[in-house]
């Protein structure tokens, strides 16, 4: 079984029940599918753990009295076998007394198993991640301290991994990072272990991110770090001051909402850090030999829009999906220049093509929006998208400030002007209220459906091919997207009475893609049109302002907001959707 899910752990002189989770609750973008918590209480070690969201175990099985000085928790996503109580995190050893999370996979964890189960160790999950504990049990009747136990149950592991472990008889916890994400935030007096910065920002502005194979153990204020192949290592403490006022939902029902919202202010944030920047990956871009853009789901379709303005500008680059880099690693060299782009920096797929890449000798350029991500740590220069944190797992602010930086550089490196106050008064103006209104008479055609055909070409065909990932991912609507000179190469076949088609009409391809809408309309289908003019064949018409290179801005904002209305009409939650996680951080 293996998970991407967010960690937490606390040592100090306050509640670390209470704290671990406030921070869970800000991990549950990793993983919502189960929660749990382990603790040191007197002697004992209480374990509380349950299929749910952190409200849930909160209300369940957490008396709001409980108090430890000594938690680790976890939240979780599975993506094989159940999702079950016993399969949540914490685990324990047989004695009950080991408790530890894990995020990441235990490649061997069935050698383990079998290696374990000889001597008589009983498992109580399907986990891979329940070895560990029983590694750390096993080794303690051979080693002379829990760490020293812990060292030698991690260094057996094969896989991707962040530990934290804690045993009742210990004032300390221990941990481990391999290929996944690690940090930790310091304070007098209390110490915090989390697998993001996001998770520890109300507690600290100070962190170490830890590197890999370093081993820490951790105390009240007090963090030893060793590295397990370096030995004995310092890590830098980075002081991170991020403004947390716009940390909340504030006046709005859903993240996902207030990130749509936002996309009014994304240009002057972008502006804000990375001017500089803009001009350094421009000049890189345009002396590379090769230019490879790497990313998935909607950084990936981010990619496919940097592609298009690159070869605009006459300049060869190949968009790639991530998780299908290493199918192209031949073409890689010292001298290619990889774009990797990523929001949370995290994404498993994305970092392996980082790795390949570098290996292969190539200059990595990134496009992060978390700071101190992997992928911004792993690459040669970065620029940062700083819109502040995207909560909801659609990613929609993100994606518009993806794609306006691939603007800036494109119009940068044309030595063209960029008008950032007419883009925000067009993104103004689709953000508007009566634009929100109109769009119910949309989700009431589509709320009864189960399937959704996206047509476009050129430019238009990105934002199909994103505006499906929308609809799909929060409505659970079957949405699919073509170029519009493909549906009669078969998927015409699908196409019967009330069949809606969302069609993107832009200026270049006007002629072609209204008679590709005639050609869905004749055999039945609804037309719902995108396009500054109203057409005769739309069924309903989406009005959006003129555009040039913004066009995808423009014709993706509309079904980022039908999508939330589309998730709210059939009951789902669109901050959370089902089988999702906000960072997938397993290959
Ligand atoms: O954090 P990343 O940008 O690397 O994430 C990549 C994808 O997982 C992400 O864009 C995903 O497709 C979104 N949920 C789409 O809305």
């Amino acid at each position: 079984m293996s998970k991407m899910c967010g960690i937490m752990g606390y040592v100090g002189n306050g509640n670390g029940i209470h704290a671990t989770l406030v921070g869970l609750k800000r991990l549950e973008y990793r993983g919502y599918d189960s929660v749990g918590v382990g603790y040191k209480k007197g002697g004992d070690l209480v374990i509380k753990k349950c299929v749910g969201r952190v409200e849930d175990i909160c209300r369940r099985l957490i008396p709001s009295e409980d108090h430890s000085t000594i938690v680790i928790s976890h939240t979780r996503w599975g993506t094989h076998g159940k999702i079950t109580d016993e399969n949540a995190h914490p685990h324990a050893d047989c004695q009950g007394k080991i408790a530890i999370v894990h995020n990441g996979i235990i490649e061997n964890f069935q050698d383990i198993k079998e290696f374990l189960s000889k001597r008589g160790h009983q498992f109580k999950s399907e986990t891979d991640s329940e070895v560990i504990s029983h590694l750390i049990e096993e080794y303690l009747k051979t080693e002379n301290s829990f760490e020293e136990a812990c060292k030698k149950a991690f260094s057996m592991l094969k896989g991707s991994f962040a530990i934290l472990a804690l045993a009742s008889g210990e004032d300390k916890i221990v941990g481990i990072r391999k290929d996944s994400p690690l940090v930790v935030g310091i304070k007098e007096n209390e110490s915090f272990i989390a697998s993001d910065i996001y998770a520890l920002l109300p507690f600290t502005k100070e962190f170490i991110f830890l590197q890999n194979y370093d081993f820490i153990t951790v105390g009240k204020g007090v963090v030893k770090i060793e590295n397990l192949k370096e030995g004995k290592v310092e890590r830098p403490v980075e002081v991170i001051d991020i403004n947390l006022e716009y940390d909340g939902k504030e006046k709005y029902h859903h993240f996902m909402i207030k990130e749509i919202m936002e996309q009014s202010e994304v240009i002057d944030r972008i502006l804000e850090k990375n001017n500089g920047k803009i001009e350094v990956f421009s000049k890189e871009i345009s002396s590379a030999k090769k230019v490879f853009l790497v990313g998935a789901g909607s950084s990936y379709h981010a990619c496919l829009y940097g592609s298009y303005l690159l070869t605009k500008a006459g300049i060869d680059s190949k968009p790639i999906v991530a998780s299908e880099f290493k199918h192209f690693e031949k073409l890689i060299d010292k001298d290619s220049l990889v774009i990797a782009v990523s929001q949370s920096g995290e994404t498993a797929d994305v970092i392996e093509a980082i790795r390949i890449a570098k290996k292969r000798g190539a200059k990595i350029f990134s496009i992060v929006n978390v700071y101190g991500s992997t992928v911004m740590r792993e690459s040669n220069d970065y620029i940062l998208m700083n819109v502040g944190f995207e909560v909801g797992v659609a990613a929609t602010k993100t994606f518009t400030s993806q794609l306006i930086i691939f603007l800036l550089i494109y119009k940068s490196i044309m030595g063209e002007g960029f008008d950032g106050r007419e883009l925000q008064s067009k993104i103004l103006d689709l953000l508007g209220r009566s634009r929100r209104e109109f769009m119910e008479k949309v989700v009431d055609y589509l709320k009864e459906k189960d399937h959704v055909f996206l047509i476009g070409r050129g430019l238009s065909f990105i934002s199909a091919e994103e505006a499906a990932l929308k609809i799909k991912e929060v409505s659970y609507i079957h949405a699919e997207a073509f170029p519009g000179g493909e549906l009669k190469h078969g998927t015409l076949a699908l196409i019967e009475n009330g069949t809606p088609c969302i069609v993107f009409v832009d200026r270049e391809n006007k002629d072609e893609i209204l008679s590709n809408a005639h050609e869905v309309k004749t055999r039945g289908g609804f037309i719902i049109g995108i396009s500054p003019e109203r057409d005769e064949v739309f069924d309903i018409w989406i009005k959006i302002p003129e555009a040039n290179e913004e066009l995808t801005i423009m014709q993706v904002i509309p079904i980022q907001i039908l999508a939330y209305l589309l998730a709210l009409k059939k009951g789902y939650n669109p901050d959370y959707p089902r089988n999702l996680a906000k960072s997938v951080t397993v290959k």
